[in-house]
């Protein structure tokens, strides 16, 4: 997302010249990038797949999720994490996020049911789920645990990494991520069972490049494998990702330092449950109302959780339509062996959820901000604050020119 240029066009140029772009039996690239993740992340294996929803519906299905399977997701995720649950025939039940816009332990813990088998934290925007608390609800109730670490790329929890503390976690290397390949993903696990199963749900045909093991059972899955260009990038991207985390880290840290008096006037920082292991993409506050964080973004570049479209349950039609496959039959919300899962959504299922995003802003920070650009963001942040919460006359309010923000997010730099 943030940055790629020169050194990426050059690794996929050799992968080009050299006519190794199949990963199996040819290339190197896809193998050296899972040894190098998977050490980096503090796990076992690690398998590529063609993009993060592939991850996800791998993960649900190494760690044998199936029809009459409830499984927990947070009401603020991208999309996937729901379809993901849909695509290996259980159902999805949204549950509460709290201010920190992550899942609520306590909403999960009350929702757990008879048919219920696994929780889904997401590290949304990069800031962490309170994976101690998952974890020991997690334990007590005998769920597994998946960790959507899509959004998480570089992250962790309490010095360990996102993708590493729950049983299976997923991740995606789309173009909004802080690694890319364009697009792309992968499975992070330390058992060897559950990554042989995640890999066959990635590529069913892989035990014939590597040969089969005795032990482990081949089944039917969609391909979703890999290419050699993604691994010659994402190894690229790779050396580049703690860099790059740091330098936001660093901005966020100032932006906190430079507006934590608004406190007083009502700008407050949104909890966190891991607040210098996040990847600090954003810097996140949470305002007294809906109409105060509305005004806000109108003055100073930001984003309202709330309203980012596909990320709130309220957006995904297929789920709150009970659409969960193209075919009724293998429409999960029909099967039979779904008949006491709960299923019954409404736009106000989780009514707390949409209090807290819609009155929480983020604002994105960059690798390559500069010291100026930082201190213009914490300028715009006091003035929208002391106009919006302070009674500041608009008239005074002397904005300094800051990048809307998709430009300063998602622009693609190209060297050549
Ligand atoms: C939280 C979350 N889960 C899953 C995904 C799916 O990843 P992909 O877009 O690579 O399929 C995304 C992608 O944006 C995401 O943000």
């Amino acid at each position: 997302m943030y940055i790629a240029g020169q050194e990426e066009i050059d690794a996929v140029a050799k992968v080009i010249r050299e006519h190794k772009l199949f990963r199996y039996g040819v290339g190197g690239e896809c193998d050296r990038f899972e040894a190098r993740y998977a050490k980096y992340l503090g796990v076992k294996h690690f398998a590529l797949a063609a993009s993060g929803s592939n991850a996800l519906a791998a993960a649900m299905t190494s760690v044998g999720l199936g029809p009459g399977d409830e499984v927990l997701i947070p009401a603020h995720t991208y999309m996937a994490t729901a379809t993901s649950v849909l695509a290996v025939g259980a159902i999805p039940v949204i549950v509460d996020i709290d201010e920190s816009i992550t899942i609520d332990p306590q909403a999960v813990e009350d929702a757990i049911g008879p048919r219920t088998r696994a929780v889904v934290p997401v590290h949304m925007w990069g800031a962490a789920s309170d994976m101690n608390a998952i974890m020991e609800i997690a334990e007590r109730r005998g769920l597994t645990v998946i960790e959507d670490a899509c959004q998480g790329v570089g992250g962790g929890y309490e010095g360990r990494k996102f993708g590493s503390i729950g049983h299976v976690g997923a991740f995606s290397f789309n173009y909004y991520k802080n690694m890319t390949a364009g697009e792309g993903g992968g499975v992070s696990v330390n058992d060897d069972a559950i990554a042989e199963r995640a890999r066959c749900a990635i590529d069913p045909c892989h035990f014939y490049w590597h040969g089969r093991k005795d032990d482990v059972k081949p089944f039917s899955a969609n391909g979703a494998r890999a290419s050699e260009l993604m691994g010659a990038i994402l190894n690229v991207q790779l050396d580049r990702l703690d860099g790059m985390v740091s330098k936001m880290r660093a901005e966020k840290m100032t932006i906190l330092k430079g507006t934590k008096q608004l406190d007083n006037l009502g700008l407050r920082q949104s909890p966190m449950n891991s607040s210098n292991h996040d990847c600090a993409t954003q810097v996140m506050y949470t305002l007294p109302s809906a109409e105060a964080a509305t005004e806000f973004t109108k003055l100073m570049p930001s984003v309202i959780c709330g309203k980012t479209g596909r990320h709130t349950y309220t957006e995904w039609d297929q789920v709150l339509m009970g659409i969960g496959a193209a075919h009724p039959a293998m429409n999960p919300y029909l099967m039979p062996a779904n008949a006491e899962c709960r299923k019954a959504y409404s736009k106000e299922m989780c009514a707390r959820s949409l209090e807290i995003l819609n009155r929480t802003v983020m604002v994105a920070t960059h690798p390559d901000h500069s010291e100026k650009e930082i201190a213009d963001i914490v300028h715009n942040i006091g003035v929208a604050a002391r106009v919006v919460l302070g009674g500041m006359p608009t008239d005074q309010a002397e904005l300094r020119s800051a990048k809307p923000v998709d430009a300063q997010k998602f622009d693609l730099k190209v060297d050549a």
